[in-house]
């Protein structure tokens, strides 16, 4: 019997509850495809620095190092925004995708048919929406040195960072979006700001170069102010959008809303050992505990895991189904809640999608 092993990393806010949810899906894939699964639980982000003052705690990292998938849920809350930077929960997000070597980062933005309204913008602009952002994500200004702030001569402060990209770095996303693209509609938007920012200037230059192998796929580059702007304006006229790490992290919580609620979307880590699956969204910590959040991004997230890192591209398309049948069926939760929908909370989203998951598969 083929066997996997994921390190559950639940973290701090809504994290734990929609982690729960998923563990609902996990235990019926696991039968259904008569696989063994091994779930390890480990402490991250704020609950890590809680457990044992950092938050990425050895034991966690080498728990994801040895797993062969990472399921996290949100790491951050106002309880630890006051303590030192590299002590803070995020830093525990940097330090799996560094430690790990996951440079890519795919964040499908997918409107679902029952979803069209409870999108911000008009029915046409958003019907059938199917983008993929693929940020680059271990390298750029997120990690360039030098970084940090110093004290100028005259007591005054100044704080900088680094936006760096090597050539090898550039080539191995590109690769990324270009194969993905292949097996979509084929057509790439690389987002930089070439006209201001020389590194950019150098990932325009690479990632033309990179596309002559690729005949089969269209590029075109876009300034990514202009990018913003026309993800609003006209969505459907991109495909795979591949940009840079900080380009990539505001562009995909703008794409996310085009399909009514960050609470909906999942992401894959990849590209290094294993992977990483993980809802867009945060902590939420306003609403932690309150059985308000919405599981659906967490849930398809293990859809992309076993996708991506198990090989088992079917459980994707179960999950998918399964989520949208439910919302067919008028199930919403508060972030999705319309004027005719029937409100539930997280745990009953997470029992009606493992109930259509059973009868699906
Ligand atoms: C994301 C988040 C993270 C990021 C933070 C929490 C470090 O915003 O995954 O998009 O900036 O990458
Ligand atoms: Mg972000």
């Amino acid at each position: 019997m083929q066997e996997y092993s994921i390190a559950v990393l639940p973290g701090d806010g809504i994290g734990p509850e929609v982690i729960k949810q998923a563990n609902k899906i996990i235990k019926i894939l696991e039968s259904k495809l008569e696989i063994k699964l091994n779930l390890n639980e480990f402490p991250v982000g704020g609950a890590g620095y809680e457990a044992t003052g950092h938050p990425l705690p050895d034991k966690t990292m080498e728990g994801a190092k040895k797993a062969d998938a990472v399921l996290l849920g949100a790491v951050g809350g106002p309880k630890w925004e006051k303590i030192d930077f590299s002590l803070r929960p995020e830093r525990a997000l940097l330090g799996l995708r560094s430690n790990l070597g996951l440079f890519a980062n795919l964040r499908p933005a997918k409107v679902f048919d029952a979803l069209v309204d409870a999108s911000t913008l008009k029915r046409e602009v958003v019907e059938n929406l199917d983008i993929l952002v693929v940020r680059e994500l271990t390298g750029g200004i997120y990690f360039g040195k030098p970084r940090g702030v110093e004290t100028l001569e005259d007591g005054s402060r100044k704080g900088f960072n680094t936006l760096v990209y090597t050539e090898a770095e550039i080539k191995r996303i590109a690769k990324v979006a270009f194969e993905v693209a292949q097996k979509r509609q084929g057509r790439v938007v690389s987002v930089d700001k070439a006209n201001v920012l020389e590194c950019t200037g150098l990932w325009r230059e690479v990632v033309t170069e990179f596309a002559k192998d690729y005949s089969d796929v269209t590029l075109e580059h876009m300034y990514v102010d202009n990018c913003a702007m026309q993800l609003v304006r006209n969505p459907k006229q991109f495909d795979v959008i591949l940009t840079t790490n900080m380009f990539g992290d505001i562009l995909s919580d703008e794409a996310s809303m085009l399909t009514g609620s960050i609470g909906m979307l999942p992401s894959a880590s990849v590209g290094g050992e294993g992977g990483m699956f993980e809802p867009i969204h945060g902590s939420a910590p306003d609403i932690a505990g309150k059985d308000w959040a919405n599981p659906l991004a967490t849930i398809l997230s293990v859809g992309m895991m076993f996708k991506y890192s198990f090989d088992l591209e079917k459980a994707n398309g179960w999950l998918e189904s399964s989520v949208e049948s439910v919302l067919k069926d008028g199930f919403r939760t508060r972030d999705i809640m319309s004027e005719e929908g029937k409100e539930v909370g997280t745990e009953q989203m997470g029992d009606l999608v493992a109930a259509k998951l059973e009868e699906l598969c």
